[in-house]
């Protein structure tokens, strides 16, 4: 089968569809976008490129949506952990039932390739071991669960004329256009430039997976470009063994990058410790030309020279529009969007 060329990205106008839409564009490829558009406002750095885009909820897409792809990436999700606390529903109803319907669809539709953007949190965080794809689920949170699921669900779907793919990332760090301060390097970095403190509640030696914004967006092309007989409903850990870190290399590095700021571990009592450490040698293994380019170090650097570029404040920093869950919240007490998370028809997006 020749390489897909037509692809749909839904979330394009996300964290990481923000920079993964416009590379597949510039690597030639025909991209559309789909996405409700919740964090539009949340811009910190201009976007790349103008990729056409259908604003659309995935829970309301329609089969036509869908015709004359070679490739959905479903990138959309309500994407990180404290979200699924605030409304546990509003989870479950777009990171599951919202990708089985989307990935129904896209099969009927002829589609033949669905990367699935899943996520180590999966594993859950017992501690105990490296764990690998063949290791035991353990999703901790409503968000976790709901990749675990859809992930079983899109498995149903897999067939001769339909391959899906689960991308299980690891935590995503780099600049993009819709950035996120609640992930842990960027976090991290920007809590130094603008306040010179990296305060860790916790004693620094849980572990984390990271992986630059832009190494992501390659490896995803990887596997859309990647023999089907190699990826069909094959589940990858996105990453590279050496890109595990001590959440305290990660301080240091931030702290060897930022000059002046002071980090310090409280050791509290209630501090998050739980931890994790993937292994990625599958991945490493089918995709042997692949190279993961950036390093947390080049990543906090690339931060730290766009911080100074663009002036980040504290304000910034801390301003909800770069946090998922705290703009998401706003959203919803200011009646723009409703009680199931789709705009409201007076006062949505437009307000
Ligand atoms: N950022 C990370 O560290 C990380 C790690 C592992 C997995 N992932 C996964 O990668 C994907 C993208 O993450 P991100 O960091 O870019 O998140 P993000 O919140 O920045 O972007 C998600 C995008 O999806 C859109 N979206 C959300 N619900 C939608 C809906 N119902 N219909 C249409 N669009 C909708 C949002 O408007 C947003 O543009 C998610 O599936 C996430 O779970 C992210």
């Amino acid at each position: 089968m020749n390489k897909p060329n037509r692809v749909l990205v839904t979330g394009n106008h996300g964290y990481i569809g923000s920079v993964m839409a416009p590379a597949l564009a510039r690597a030639g490829y025909d991209v559309v976008g789909l996405d409700a558009d919740y964090f539009m406002e949340c811009t910190l750095v201009p976007d790349l490129a103008n990729i056409p885009t259908i604003v659309k909820d995935i829970r309301t897409v329609t089969p036509a949506d869908l015709r004359g792809f070679d490739a959905v990436i479903h990138l959309a999700a309500l994407s990180n952990d404290p979200i699924g606390n605030l409304n546990a529903e509003w989870t479950k109803e777009i990171n599951l039932d919202g990708t089985v319907r989307l990935a129904q669809m896209a099969k009927d539709a002829g589609v033949r390739r669905f990367l699935f953007s899943s996520s180590c949190i999966m594993y859950g965080m017992s501690g105990a071991d490296t764990v690998d794809e063949t290791s035991p689920l353990a999703p901790e949170t409503e968000y976790a669960r709901s990749k675990v699921k859809a992930e079983a669900a899109l498995r149903e779907l897999a067939d001769a004329r339909f391959s899906p793919t689960y991308c299980r990332n690891g935590t995503i760090y780099g600049l993009s256009p819709r950035m996120r301060f609640d992930t842990v390097l960027n976090d991290l970095t920007a809590r130094a430039y603008t306040t010179g403190e990296v305060e860790i509640s916790s004693d620094g030696t849980p572990w984390r997976p990271v992986v630059h914004v832009q190494d992501i967006a390659r490896a995803f092309q990887a596997v859309l470009e990647a023999p089907l007989e190699v990826v069909h409903n094959e589940a990858f850990n996105i990453g590279a063994d050496k890109l595990n870190h001590q959440i305290r290399e990660l301080a240091e590095i931030v702290a060897d990058t930022v000059p002046g700021c002071r980090i310090s571990f409280k050791h509290e009592s209630g501090a998050d410790q739980r931890t994790y450490k993937a292994r990625f040698a599958k991945f490493a293994g089918a995709f042997p030309e692949f190279h993961f380019n950036w390093t947390a170090r080049d990543g906090a650097r690339e931060l730290y020279e766009s911080f100074k570029a663009n002036k980040l404040t504290a304000a910034d920093f801390n301003d909800r529009r770069f946090t998922r869950l705290r703009w998401l919240r706003h959203l919803v007490d200011d009646g723009r969007v409703n009680g199931n998370l789709f705009w409201s028809e007076a006062a949505g997006r437009a307000a």
